[in-house]
């Protein structure tokens, strides 16, 4: 039984909910948890966590869309107020909390490509996706991650067939529920104090693009070679060129 369908169950996912200390809202089939946890925000929740077995309109970075057959991933949003004072670095340091989640469930070495990828053996295995918001106050920041656990190959879509892995696929069986319990517990571990700097430290080395040439490509402009050298304080990626230092904050990048 997968167990991340028992939280369908009231008293599961109260149970569960004490244990992350959080509030758990879980729907087996939802357009998207972003939208659902961004409307919970808007209503002025603190925290909590929108879990789904299944996304119809799922939301992945610049506008894409983010599919996932039922019951194949980890899809979730959390809600944090007031926002961490970085959302975009926040937003690249989920992907380090994603990385130790996995870690300490046996899948080991996942490395991280700038903005908000998450890669096992050199393919996609998780996004993050981050809106912040300001309400006069702190702000707050609702952060969805999908991760691909059960898909089989024939369950990827054509267009990520040879980019995109799974939990499955890479060898290992992680349970959905257990994903998530330690995920939430490492993404809270960010907010201590310290964690960020160190987490900023993790994100270098477990980097698919630091010290390497790339090619990045922004809108509205031709594309630019350099090599990436680090990310700062607020999430941008600095690529080294011919001309100087270009300061990145949104673009696709690639490795020449
Ligand atoms: C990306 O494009 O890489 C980011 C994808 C983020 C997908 C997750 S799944 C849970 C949450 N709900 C959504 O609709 N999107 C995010």
């Amino acid at each position: 039984m997968p167990r991340l369908v028992l939280l369908a169950h009231p008293a599961v996912r109260s149970a569960f909910a004490r244990e992350l200390g959080r509030d758990v809202e879980y729907h087996e089939r939802i357009d998207s948890t972003q939208t659902r946890a961004r409307e919970l925000a808007m209503a002025g929740a603190l925290s909590g966590v929108v879990v789904a077995d299944h996304q119809v309109a799922g939301l992945g970075t610049r506008g894409r869309s983010w599919h996932a057959v039922a019951g194949s991933s980890l899809l979730a949003s959390w809600i944090a107020r007031p926002a961490p004072t970085a959302p975009a670095l926040f937003a690249a340091l989920a992907g380090v909390a994603v990385a130790r989640a996995l870690d300490s469930l046996g899948a080991e070495g996942a490395r991280l490509k700038w903005p908000n990828d998450v890669e096992l053996q050199g393919r996609k295995l998780a996004g993050v996706l981050a809106h912040a918001t300001s309400d006069g106050g702190g702000g707050v920041l609702v952060l969805g991650i999908g991760i691909n656990v059960h898909q089989r190959q024939r369950d990827l879509p054509d267009e990520i067939a040879r980019t995109a892995t799974s939990l499955a696929i890479a060898g290992h069986p992680v349970d959905r529920l257990a994903l998530l319990a330690r995920l939430t517990r490492e993404l809270d571990r960010l907010e201590a104090t310290g964690e960020l700097e160190r987490a900023h430290g993790e994100w270098t080395e477990r980097s698919t693009l630091l010290g390497r040439p790339v090619v990045v490509q922004v809108e509205g402009r031709s594309p630019l070679a350099g090599t990436a050298t680090a990310i700062d304080d607020e999430g941008a990626l600095l690529v080294h060129t011919a001309d100087g230092i270009e300061r990145i904050v949104t673009g696709e990048v690639r490795l020449a």
